[in-house]
C-alpha cells in the first residue's frame, strides 16, 4: 500500500488544530502540503494567519497558499526558525539514500541515521520552528511505540517539549487501517513537564493519562495503556446558539454568571427549532465559554435542551460523581478575549482526578 499520499481528512485536521493552545500564529507552514487540509483548518481558526506550503507535486498549488514546488527538506534548511506553527502529515516511506541532505543532520540531530523519510521530515519540521513555535505532526505509531526510534525520541524530548501524544483512530485514513499518532511539540527546553496522553474517537479527543518528562527524555513515550479508559464519558455540546433566543416558546438551559454554586440559567427558543442535546435530572452540565467556562453542576430539573454554550455529560456513573463532588475545574483557560474550554479539557480534568 502507498502510504505517502494519505491526506489528512478535513474533519480530523480541524479537530487537531483546535487542540493547539497557542496565540494566533503569523506564519503557518506545511512542507508536504498535499491537499492543504491542515493549512486550511489553521486558516479557519486563525483568519489572519499567512499560509505557506511546499510539495514535490505541483497539484498542491492553490491561490490561498504561498506555494513552492520543492523538496520540503531543502526548503526547511533554507528557512530554519521562521515559522510559529508547523503542520505535518509527511509521506511514510523509505529515503532514496541515507543522509542525502547532510545539512539536515546538524546540531541536536547530528547522531541520527535513518532510512525513513518521515523521520527526515520530522527533523526538517522541527528546524522550521521559531523559539516557542509549535509543531503538529502525524507519524506512524511505530515512531512512538517501537524500540528502533528510541534514540530519536530521546533527542526530541530533551531539546523540545512534547505537549501531547494522541493516538489517532485507525479509521482516520479511511479503511487503510494505518496506525498513527498526532504529536504536539513545542520548541522550548523544559527541565520538567508532563505530556497529555490521549486518543481520538471519531471527531473527539479524549485525554486519559499523562507522562512525565523523565520518562519522555528516556525515550519511553508508551508506558501507558490507552485502552484502560477508567470511565466512559458521554459528553455532548448543545446546538442552539443564543441568537435564537426569544421571549417565549420552548425553555432551554444556558450558561450563567460565574459563582460558587453555579447553575445554568433558563431561556426560551421558538418551538420550531430542533435542539439536539437534552439534559435530564442527574446529568452533569458544564459551562463551556465565557467567564464561567469550566463551572459545572449536577442538573436537577425537568428534561430540557441545552444551548451551545453548555456541555452535558449524560448519565455520569456514581464513581465519577463521588470523585468530582466539591471539586472545581482548574485547568488554565485559553485565549484572552474569549475564555473557553474544549470537551477534551474537561475529560482530561476528570481523568486526572480519577487517576
Ligand atoms: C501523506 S501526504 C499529506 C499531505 C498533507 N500534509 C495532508 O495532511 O493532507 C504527503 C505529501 O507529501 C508530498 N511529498 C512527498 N515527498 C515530498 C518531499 N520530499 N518534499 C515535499 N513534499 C513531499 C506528497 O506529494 C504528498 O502530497
Amino acid at each position: 500500500m502507498e502510504y505517502s499520499k494519505f491526506y489528512t481528512p478535513k474533519e480530523i485536521a480541524e479537530v487537531l488544530i483546535n487542540e493547539l493552545t497557542i496565540p494566533e500564529p503569523d506564519k503557518v507552514i506545511d512542507i508536504c502540503c498535499g491537499s492543504c487540509n491542515l493549512l486550511f483548518a489553521a486558516k479557519k481558526r486563525w483568519t489572519n494567519a499567512e499560509l505557506y506550503g511546499t510539495d514535490v507535486s505541483v497539484q498542491s498549488a492553490t491561490k490561498d497558499v504561498k506555494f513552492d514546488k520543492i523538496d520540503g527538506r531543502k526548503f526547511a534548511i533554507e528557512h530554519a526558525h521562521e515559522y510559529s506553527l508547523v503542520l505535518a502529515n509527511p509521506p511514510f516511506d523509505y529515503v532514496e539514500r541515507k543522509k542525502q541532505i547532510p545539512n539536515l543532520f546538524v546540531d541536536e540531530f547530528k547522531g541520527i541515521v535513518t532510512s525513513r523519510l518521515e523521520i527526515e521530515m520530522l527533523i526538517a519540521n522541527l528546524r522550521l520552528l521559531k523559539p516557542d513555535g509549535v509543531l503538529l505532526v502525524i507519524l506512524p505509531s511505530s515512531f512512538v511505540e517501537a524500540q528502533t526510534y528510541k534514540k530519536v525520541r530521546k533527542i526530541i524530548a530533551n531539546h523540545y517539549c512534547i505537549e501531547s501524544i494522541i493516538k489517532l483512530d485507525e479509521n482516520t485514513f479511511g479503511n487503510s487501517k494505518i496506525h498513527t499518532y498526532a504529536l504536539i511539540i513545542r520548541n522550548v527546553i523544559r527541565n520538567e513537564y508532563n505530556s497529555k496522553i490521549g486518543k481520538s474517537i471519531g471527531n473527539n479527543i479524549i485525554y486519559n493519562s499523562i507522562i512525565n518528562s523523565y520518562k519522555l527524555k528516556e525515550g519511553d513515550w508508551n508506558n501507558y495503556d490507552l485502552n484502560k479508559n477508567k470511565i466512559t464519558i458521554n459528553l455532548k455540546r448543545g446546538n442552539i446558539s443564543s441568537s435564537y433566543f426569544s421571549k417565549q416558546g420552548q425553555p432551554i438551559l444556558h450558561t450563567a454568571k460565574n459563582s460558587d454554586n453555579w447553575l445554568p440559567s433558563k431561556r426560551y427558543i421558538s418551538n420550531e427549532l430542533v435542539p439536539s442535546v437534552w439534559a435530564e435530572s442527574g446529568d452533569i452540565i458544564v459551562s463551556r465559554i465565557g467567564k464561567s467556562a469550566g463551572q459545572w453542576c449536577i442538573y436537577d430539573g425537568e428534561k430540557m435542551p441545552i444551548s451551545d454554550c453548555l456541555y452535558c455529560i449524560k448519565s455520569p456513573n456514581s464513581i465519577m460523581l463521588e470523585k468530582i463532588k466539591g471539586k472545581r475545574y482548574n485547568l488554565e483557560l485559553k485565549g484572552v478575549a474569549t475564555r473557553y474550554i474544549t470537551i477534551s479539557d474537561f475529560c482530561y480534568w476528570i481523568n486526572s482526578i480519577l487517576d
